[in-house]
C-alpha cells in the first residue's frame, strides 16, 4: 500500500520503463501493458519504489509515441486502458507510485484537432496550433532535433500556412494562447489523475509559449500556466506531482519550482554531463562547480537525477569546449552521435567497466535528489548504434538467455526492435536471470547498493556540504540531517590514490561503511587518512561505536 506522505518523491528511487521494450506478454514482439505488471515484483525487488512510463498512448509512434494522436487511449500493441488500471492497482499494492507522461506542448499531426485545424480556417480547432503566413516569425528559437529539421516552421500544403513545431515536423506545438487548450490539457489531465497515477512529467515544458524577440523559451507566460495547473492539481488531488523536463541551465530551471506552487521535481540536466567529465578527466572539480552553482530550492522541492535515458546523453547544458571533449571521450564513432548529444547506453559509454559503473551508480544514489534507472542499465545492457534514431538504447530488456533474450516468445524477425547482439554485451550473459543466479553481478550490486539507500533517507532529504581534500581526484561531500550524517568519498581517478580530510569537527565518531558495516579508526583532531583503489567509493556513517 502507498505511504500517506505528500513529500514520497524525496525519498524515491524511479526506475524508468518503456512498456514497449519491457515484456510482451502475447507473443506479438511489442511489450504491453500486461508484461509490465507481470514485473512488477521485479521492480520491487531490485528496490525501486516509483515507475516513469514513457507514452503509451494512441499514436503513430514516429516519436517513441511523444506524437500522440489520442491522450485518452492506449495504444493498442500495448493493451488497454483496463490493462492500464490493473497494473496501476497492482503497484500500488506493492507501494509502488507511477508517474506518467504529459505531453503538453505539442500532439501528432495524425490527432483529430489537428487533421480538423488543417482542413478549414474556420474550424474551432485551427486556434489549438500555430500557423503563419511566413516562415520568417520567432526567428531566435533555436532548433531542437538539429539532425532533421531545418527549421521550427512547417508549410501545410491542406491549411495553405505554415504550422509550428519545436521538434519533428509532425509535431505540430499547441498553441496555449488558446483557453481551449489549457481546458483540453487540464481534462486530460484529470482525466489520468482520477485513474489514480501519482505523478505526471511535463514533457518539454519550456516551450509552450512563444512571442516575438524571446528564444520562445521558459516565458512568463509558460510559468504562469504552470502555476495554474498546480492549483488545479492541489485543489482536486493529494499527493501528487509534477516532474518538469526543462532541459534548461540551473537558473533558468529554478523558477519551475517557483516558490513551492510550480512543479514538485525537476530534472538536473547540467549536473549529468559533468559527472562524465569529472569520470573521464579525473577530477572532481566539474561535479562541485555544477552544484555549486546550482540555486536552493523549496524545501517542498526536489531535483531528479539521472545517468541515462531514453534521450541522447544531452550535451546542450555543456561550454563549447566541454562538448568537444566529450564528443572526443565518449563518441569517437560518429554513429553515437544524434542532435546535440550521444546515443548509448550507460555500460558502452562507462566502456563496461565495472568499477565504473559502480562509481558513477554510487554518486547517482548519494548526491542530493531522487535518482532514476533507465531500465536495463541495472544489468550493464548494451546498445545498437546501427538503429535509427534514439533506438539505440531502447532495445528489449533482456530478461534470460532465452530466444529473444526472454523478452518475447515472437518469432525474433516481428520483434519490435532487434536484441542487442554486441558480443561485448551478449544476451546470453547480460540478462535478469543469469545476473540473479550470481551474487557478484552488478544486478545484486545494484539492488544491494539501492536497498542502503533506500535504508537512510537523509540521501533523498538531507543537507550537502563538499569537503575539499587535497587530493584533487578525490570527491568527498556530507549528507546530514537530524538523523544521520554520511560521508561520501569517492576516487574519480583510474589509479590507486590517497588523501588526508579534514574531519576535525567529528573528533571521537567513527566512519562506519554502510555496505559492510565495518568501522574504521576513530576520527581525531588530526587530518583522516584515506587510501582508494581504482575508481572506489565509501559511504561511510560518521557515529559513536558501542
Ligand atoms: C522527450 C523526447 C521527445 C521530445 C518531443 C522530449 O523531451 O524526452 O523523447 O522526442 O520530448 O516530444
Amino acid at each position: 500500500m502507498l505511504t500517506n506522505d505528500p513529500f514520497w518523491y524525496k525519498d524515491a528511487i524511479i526506475y524508468q520503463v518503456s512498456i514497449r521494450s519491457f515484456f510482451d506478454s502475447n507473443g506479438d514482439g511489442n511489450g504491453d501493458i500486461p508484461g509490465l505488471t507481470q514485473k512488477l515484483d521485479y521492480i520491487s525487488w531490485l528496490g525501486a519504489n516509483t515507475i516513469w512510463l514513457l507514452p503509451f498512448y494512441q499514436s503513430p509512434l514516429k516519436d517513441g509515441g511523444y506524437d500522440i494522436s489520442d491522450f485518452r487511449q492506449v495504444h493498442p500493441d500495448f493493451g488497454t486502458i483496463d490493462d492500464f488500471q490493473i497494473f496501476l492497482d497492482e503497484a500500488h499494492k506493492r507501494g509502488i507510485r507511477v508517474i506518467t507522461e504529459l505531453i503538453l506542448n505539442h500532439t501528432s499531426d495524425q490527432h483529430f484537432w489537428f487533421q480538423e485545424a488543417r482542413k478549414d480556417r474556420n474550424s474551432p480547432y485551427r486556434d489549438y496550433y500555430v500557423w503563419s503566413d511566413t516562415d520568417a516569425r520567432y526567428s531566435d528559437a533555436r532548433i531542437i532535433f538539429t539532425d532533421t529539421e531545418r527549421s521550427n516552421w512547417t508549410w501545410d500544403h491542406d491549411a495553405g500556412q505554415y504550422f509550428w513545431h519545436r521538434f519533428f515536423s509532425h509535431q505540430p506545438d499547441l498553441n496555449y494562447d488558446n483557453p481551449c487548450v489549457q481546458q483540453e490539457m487540464k481534462d486530460i489531465l484529470a482525466f489520468w489523475f482520477d485513474m489514480g497515477v501519482d505523478g505526471m512529467r511535463l514533457d518539454a515544458v519550456p516551450y509552450l509559449y512563444e512571442r516575438e524577440g524571446t528564444n520562445c523559451e521558459n516565458l512568463p507566460e509558460t510559468h504562469a500556466f504552470l502555476k495554474e495547473l498546480r492549483s488545479f492539481l492541489d485543489e482536486n488531488w493529494e499527493n501528487r506531482l509534477f516532474l518538469a523536463e526543462a532541459n534548461q541551465w540551473p537558473d533558468d530551471v529554478r523558477p519551475y519550482f517557483g516558490d513551492g506552487d510550480e512543479c514538485h521535481m525537476a530534472y538536473h540536466f547540467p549536473v549529468m554531463p559533468r559527472l562524465y567529465i569529472a569520470l573521464r578527466k579525473e577530477q572532481r572539480r566539474p561535479i562541485v562547480d555544477i552544484l555549486c552553482q546550482t540555486p536552493d530550492i523549496p524545501p517542498s522541492c526536489q531535483w531528479c537525477m539521472f545517468l541515462r535515458n531514453h534521450d541522447e546523453l544531452t550535451l546542450e547544458m555543456v561550454s563549447d569546449d566541454e562538448r568537444d571533449y566529450l564528443y572526443n571521450e565518449y563518441a569517437r564513432d560518429p554513429r553515437m552521435r544524434i542532435n546535440i548529444g550521444i546515443r548509448r547506453r550507460l555500460a558502452p559509454l562507462l566502456d563496461n567497466s565495472r568499477r565504473r559503473i559502480e562509481l558513477m551508480n554510487a554518486l547517482l544514489f548519494s548526491l542530493p535528489g531522487t535518482p532514476i534507472i533507465y531500465y536495463g542499465d541495472e544489468i550493464g545492457m548494451g546498445d545498437n548504434i546501427y538503429l535509427g534514431d534514439r533506438d539505440a538504447v531502447r532495445t528489449p530488456m533482456q530478461w534470460s538467455g532465452d530466444r529473444n533474450a526472454g523478452f518475447s516468445r515472437c518469432d525474433p524477425q516481428a520483434l519490435c526492435q532487434p536484441i542487442v547482439r554486441d558480443p561485448i554485451y551478449p544476451y546470453e550473459a547480460v540478462n535478469v536471470e543469469t545476473q540473479e543466479r550470481l551474487p557478484t553481478s552488478l544486478l545484486w550490486w545494484m539492488k544491494r547498493a539501492m536497498a542502503v539507500r533506500n535504508e537512510y533517507p537523509v540521501f533523498g532529504r538531507g543537507s550537502i556540504r563538499f569537503l575539499h581534500p587535497e587530493n584533487e581526484s578525490i570527491l568527498a561531500f556530507l549528507r546530514e540531517d537530524a538523523d544521520s550524517r554520511i560521508l561520501v568519498i569517492a576516487n574519480m581517478s583510474r589509479f590507486a590514490q590517497a588523501t588526508t580530510v579534514d574531519l576535525s569537527e567529528f573528533a571521537g565518531l567513527y566512519p562506519v561503511d554502510l555496505f559492510g558495516r565495518v568501522a574504521f579508526p576513530e576520527i581525531t583532531e588530526y587530518p583522516y587518512q584515506f587510501t582508494f583503489g581504482p575508481h572506489n567509493f565509501f559511504w561511510f556513517e560518521l557515529r559513536s561505536v558501542d
